[in-house]
């Protein structure tokens, strides 16, 4: 079984990307080949800052070793490493209908709130398809933000196959229910564009006024409170605490005593803790820059080989050979 994710370096990573993306990647590599990277050339569709690209794709690459990706179980790389992708993803744009990609969120949304589009980020599933087609991937791990464009690459496969008969696996979508779509410190989705994230790493005193800073209602502490499970920063908790932990801060909740400022504040120290590993071990590898860049160029080879294979195989099967 193979499975295939990235992630783009288009910003600094948070609990979202972690526990959308991340942590169901790295618990899946043991479970199969695993192959994940940072996907440098869809950062372009909507970063333009060179120096700042190249920096996210370092801060990638150490956020996700320091995480636990095992880069002797997982191939690891940067996408643009393997640039028979973007081959493949001319190859597969012929068999895309324009209606497929209008529909697709990651265009629309923009488009709807008039911000400016470009051709990259209206082409930018039909990449992805290329990324997950390139390596023959069965399982696809990602937030449910990503599940549509899972859906837009199983279509375009069949189409393919179609056309010139069976050329690539038809991949999964895997989404994790109970993570599948973190909310911020504001309520709304986790996510870099709507300025709501809490970063994986950081610095702790930023942090804790991030966390000490949302927004709850003006329920004195003792009111009792029937909805403790719909609070945010429970729903945090739940995330970051052990399991027993969080449900008696639930009830606490519940049954009135417990404040929003003390509830915070466990927040806070189980969300620090979570991370007091990973944050260790970033730190080591942030020392060991060669080591980090010997795995990203040892990923490179190992995925290129594949793609060069799987591409072959594409440009036999719709006769470019
Ligand atoms: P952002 O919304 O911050 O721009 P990305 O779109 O780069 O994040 O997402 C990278 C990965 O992290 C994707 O697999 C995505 O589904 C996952 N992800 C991002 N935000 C969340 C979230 N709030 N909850 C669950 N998964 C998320
Ligand atoms: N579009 C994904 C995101 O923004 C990143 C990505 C690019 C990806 N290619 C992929 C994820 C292939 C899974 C498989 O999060």
């Amino acid at each position: 079984m193979r499975i295939l994710s990235g992630i783009q370096p288009s910003g600094t990573l948070h609990l979202g990307n972690y526990f959308g993306m991340m942590q169901p990647a790295i618990a899946l590599q043991e479970k199969g080949e695993a192959f994940y990277f940072i996907a440098d050339y869809h950062s372009m569709t909507s970063l333009f800052d060179a120096a700042q690209r190249r920096k996210n794709s370092l801060d990638v690459a150490l956020d996700f070793l320091a995480c636990g990706l095992d880069p002797k179980q997982a191939v690891f790389f940067r996408q643009s490493d393997v640039p028979e992708v973007t081959e493949l993803a001319w190859i597969l744009s012929t068999l895309t209908p324009m209606s497929l990609l209008e529909k697709c969120h990651s265009f629309k949304d923009k488009s709807a709130k008039g911000l400016p589009v470009n051709h990259g980020l209206f082409a930018y599933p039909v990449l992805m398809a290329a990324d997950i087609l390139i390596y023959d991937s069965n399982i696809v791990p990602v937030g449910q933000d990503q599940k549509q464009h899972v859906e837009v690459t199983r279509d375009i496969a069949i189409k393919f196959n179609e056309a010139y008969g069976e050329t690539f696996v038809i991949p999964e979508p895997q989404i994790r229910g109970e993570t599948a779509k973190v909310p911020g410190l504001d309520g709304e989705k986790m996510s870099k564009s709507y300025g709501n994230t809490l970063e994986i790493f950081g610095e702790e005193k930023a942090l804790r006024k991030k966390v000490m800073g949302i927004k709850m209602d003006s329920r004195t502490p003792d009111e009792p409170k029937p909805d403790a499970d719909q609070n945010l920063a429970i729903q945090l908790l739940s995330l970051v605490a052990p399991a027993e932990t969080a449900k008696d801060f639930e009830n606490r909740l519940r049954a009135g005593g417990l404040g929003y400022g003390d509830l915070k504040k466990g927040l806070f120290e189980h969300y620090w803790n979570h991370f007091a590993e990973a944050r260790k071990k970033r730190a080591e590898l942030a020392a060991n820059l060669d080591y980090v860049n010997s795995v990203l160029a040892a990923g490179a080879t190992k995925a290129r080989t594949l793609a060069q294979t799987v591409l072959k195989r594409a440009r036999k099967a719709s006769g470019l050979e």
